[in-house]
């Protein structure tokens, strides 16, 4: 079953079908204000903090609601319905319904019984408050008196948790009040004249363009007794009562009277946002320029499409081409701003920044805004603990200098998070190679940051000190302890168990210091590097490798995990993928360990995290036992680790494997099959169940995964094959032997790439001739100092 449909063009996702498998979401936003919308204008909004800074309600788990709601009414029959299809839910036979998502909007579009309603909801591009334009035109030959409602659920509290369970408390702090164009809401209100002005929080929920007729700041009153979003009482009755809530709960609900002639539109807009009253004021007065929407909308586009313009790839795979070029990049920014905080599954405990997935969230936007990136990273760099080790959660408002960390109570008290992680720091090496190498700027290694608790250091000498914190973390054997978790979260191989990813990340960190050693002419870091990379190399070798493949781990028991002949959890994804990646394994090794992973691991949907799944032969330190079978850590197709996958493929020049994995799990190329796949055929999820589960193929957690950089990594060096250093760029695509050439126009260090790859012969990989302007180049590499501001690239495989 397809519920929309791609429009490349626009840089849209259409749904036509309203009633989708699941609620199919959007991001509007920016770090100052978060919005996340359904295609049934489900979801809620956040100011900085979807934790701390709620503003409406949405009930998690449950039928997609509330929402910005937006109902219509036919005066003269009494009939209404919303302009989203939920949560009225008028016989789709009778109601045509349309959601356009795009980059930074989401605009719903309704036909019923001649009324064509657009509403159109997004936040101005930096702006601290959201914008619902509605249009309605009637289509009809009478004309028409309808009555327009808008409603908000507002949260008594910012606090998301104490909003959801502290009701003794948050029922008691909150009112509203009707200020001609808009509903106040205060919380804490009486703090004003304790001049704890900070203590007191104001919402409001406006209309512009249109006279308020009737409205309502009070829930009960709106929906009425034993009703609910979808039959309002006060909508039944075609008017809100005026009442405002003096404790239990808010809401913004407000009412306008329209007469439409026929074939005419009208359109207003409503507005919300955390405002005090004289800037809910002036704010409303600015959207009585109906063209203001328009303009603003164009800016947004303008913003993203400008950032997604610096790659686009004509490859003869249209999925993957809607994905690269715009919704795979566009949820790569989405998880750098909002990490793992806000979504319809995460619903709001983490205030801050996970530290490993921030770190690799960076890598999926480097190529599209290293300056971006760069920002981000000289902020988890100064979220490193001055003994190398990083903190697991990041706060929002972080202070570098001053923190608390993990040893401290306080800090695992107010983040949850008890210890250390033995890959948090790991993630740097790439990120920090991945952003040097794109943008040339090597300097960045000379550069002072501090650490989160006391003291600073050049960048290149964290760096030096994330690689001491492994060192001084060493489990039996020598090699790198597991603690608290590795990259897997239900991996508990304690102070002497071993990881062996983290191993093969460790080794792969040394491989990086030693360029960045060789770039700085610092000999002796270069030795030290090259001397740590040989011996941790002979003990993972020793250690690591079983017969045909690389363990998992081995716990402080010396127990192995991941070897041959185990009856559970015998084979896993990662340490497979990474032997390949960190340059461990060469060619001939790393193409059998990979047989061997497509042989045992791979089904239609990608390739499983570990087989078999745990059922009973579980070691203490394997929390993944407590999911079901082939469900996330246990046996489940965990999507983030599918990147790897293609990059380790496109690595040894596999392409058609490479792009085989890629279909496998890419939501674009199951769009016709939303009723397994659940989740957005526009954006990643987290998981999907496998073999063991009735429900095969079905996804979950979507849009806040760390698969979208990983995958977008994966595609773009992997498949693409577009592989910078400091002085320059490889171009070594792995492609399908059936894609006969593709084009990618690159912005590459302010320069433009029109590359032009031909693949006559139907290779997988390989450079026949590489040439730049015309001029050939010495194999498949274009050293930067060539690069005019223009460039025609052209590959022969
Ligand atoms: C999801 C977490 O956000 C991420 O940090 C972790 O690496 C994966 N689960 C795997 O456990």
């Amino acid at each position: 079953m397809q519920y929309g449909h791609f429009d490349s063009e626009k840089r849209e996702y259409v749904i036509d079908k309203p009633d989708t498998p699941a609620p199919w979401a959007n991001y509007l936003g920016s770090p100052a204000y978060g919005a996340i919308i359904s295609n049934n204008a489900g979801g809620y909004s956040f100011v900085k903090s979807g934790a701390a800074g709620r503003l409406i309600r949405y009930r998690f788990n449950e039928q997609d609601r509330p929402g910005r709601y937006i109902y219509l009414r036919d005066d003269k029959t009494n009939d209404y319905w919303s302009a989203s299809w939920q949560p009225v839910g008028k016989p789709l036979d009778v109601y045509k319904s349309i959601c356009r998502h795009g980059t930074g909007y989401t605009q719903i579009e309704a036909d019923y019984k001649d009324i064509h309603s657009e509403s159109l909801y997004y936040v101005p591009q930096d702006a601290d408050y959201e914008v619902w334009r509605v249009k309605l035109t009637n289509n009809g030959k009478e004309t028409r008196k309808l009555s327009c409602f808008g409603f908000v659920e507002f949260t008594c509290e910012s606090f998301y948790e104490q909003d959801q369970v502290n009701l003794q408390y948050t029922q008691f702090i909150t009112r509203t009040y009707f200020k001609d164009r808009f509903i106040l809401q205060t919380i804490n209100e009486n703090c004003l004249n304790a001049l704890n002005e900070s203590r007191v929080e104001t919402r409001f929920f406006g209309l512009a363009g249109a006279k308020v007729a009737t409205y309502c700041g009070d829930r009960a009153s709106f929906l009425g007794k034993y009703r609910d979003y979808g039959n309002p009482l006060s909508i039944e009755n075609g008017k809100l009562d005026g009442t405002l809530n003096y404790n239990m709960n808010p809401c913004g609900a407000l009412h306008t009277v329209l007469e439409i002639p026929s074939g005419k539109t009208v359109e207003f807009a409503f507005l919300m946002g955390q405002k005090r009253e004289t800037a809910a004021n002036e704010l409303i007065s600015r959207y009585e320029d109906a063209s203001l929407p328009d303009k603003e909308i164009e800016q947004l586009k303008k913003y993203w499409h400008g950032k997604l313009a610096n790659l686009k790839v004509q490859t003869p795979n249209e999925n993957f081409n809607n994905m690269i070029n715009t919704w795979n990049a566009y949820q790569c920014f989405i998880t750098f701003v909002w990490s793992r905080a806000a979504s319809l599954i995460y619903c709001g405990q983490r205030n801050g920044y996970g530290y490993r997935d921030t770190v690799q969230d960076i890598q999926g936007i480097i190529h599209l805004d290293p300056q971006m990136a760069l920002e981000k990273i000289k902020f988890m760099i100064s979220a490193q603990v001055s003994h190398g080790g990083a903190l697991p959660l990041v706060k929002y408002d972080h202070n570098p200098g001053k923190e608390d960390k993990p040893e401290d109570e306080t800090y695992r008290k107010s983040t949850g998070h008890p210890s250390y992680r033995a890959d948090d720091t790991m993630w740097l090496f790439p990120t920090v190679w991945k952003y040097i190498a794109e943008t040339g700027n090597a300097a960045l290694l000379d550069e002072i940051i501090p650490y989160a608790d006391s003291g600073e250091d050049t960048l290149f000498n964290h760096l030096k000190k994330a690689i001491g914190f492994s060192l001084n973390n060493l489990g039996i054997h020598g090699l790198p302890a597991g603690l608290h978790a590795d990259w897997n979260d239900c991996l508990r191989l304690g102070a002497k168990g071993v990881s062996m990813f983290v191993a093969l990340q460790l080794y792969y960190a040394f491989e990086i210091m030693i360029r960045f050693s060789k770039h700085k002419k610092d000999s002796a870091a270069e030795k030290e590097m090259t001397e740590l990379k040989e011996r941790f190399g002979k003990i993972i070798e020793e250690r690591g490798w079983k017969t045909d493949r690389f363990v998992r781990g081995i716990t402080e028991n010396d127990e192995t995990v991941g070897k041959p002949g185990d009856p559970e959890a015998s084979l896993w994804l990662n340490p497979q993928s990474w032997a390949v990646i960190s340059g461990f394994a060469d060619e001939k090794r790393g193409g059998a360990i990979l047989d061997l992973v497509h042989k045992e691991l791979n089904t239609k949907y990608g390739a499983r995290l570990m087989s078999p799944s745990y059922r009973k032969h579980a070691f203490d330190g394997a929390l993944a036992l407590l999911f079901n079978p082939s469900t996330k850590e246990n046996g489940g197709i965990f999507l983030q680790s599918q990147g790897w996958i293609i990059l380790a493929e496109a690595l040894l020049g596999r392409g058609g494997r490479a792009l085989e994995y890629y279909l496998e799990s890419c939501p674009a190329a199951q769009n016709t099959i939303a009723d397994t796949r659940l989740m957005e055929p526009y954006a990643y999820s987290q998981f999907t169940e496998s073999v063991d589960s009735p429900f095969e193929g079905r996804s979950h957690v979507h849009w806040l995964t760390g698969t979208a950089s990983t995958v977008m990594v994966g595609s773009v060096e992997g498949i693409l094959g577009l592989r910078p250093d400091i002085d320059g760029l490889r171009l070594t695509p792995a492609i399908p032997k059936d894609w006969k050439s593709f084009t990618m126009e690159k912005t590459f260090r302010g320069n433009k790439l029109n590359i032009k790859v031909n693949n006559p012969d139907g290779k997988e990989c390989g450079c026949k001739k590489l040439t730049v302007n015309g001029t050939a180049m010495e194999g498949n590499y274009i050293p930067a100092s060539v690069l005019k501001t223009e460039n025609e690239v052209i590959l022969e495989m």
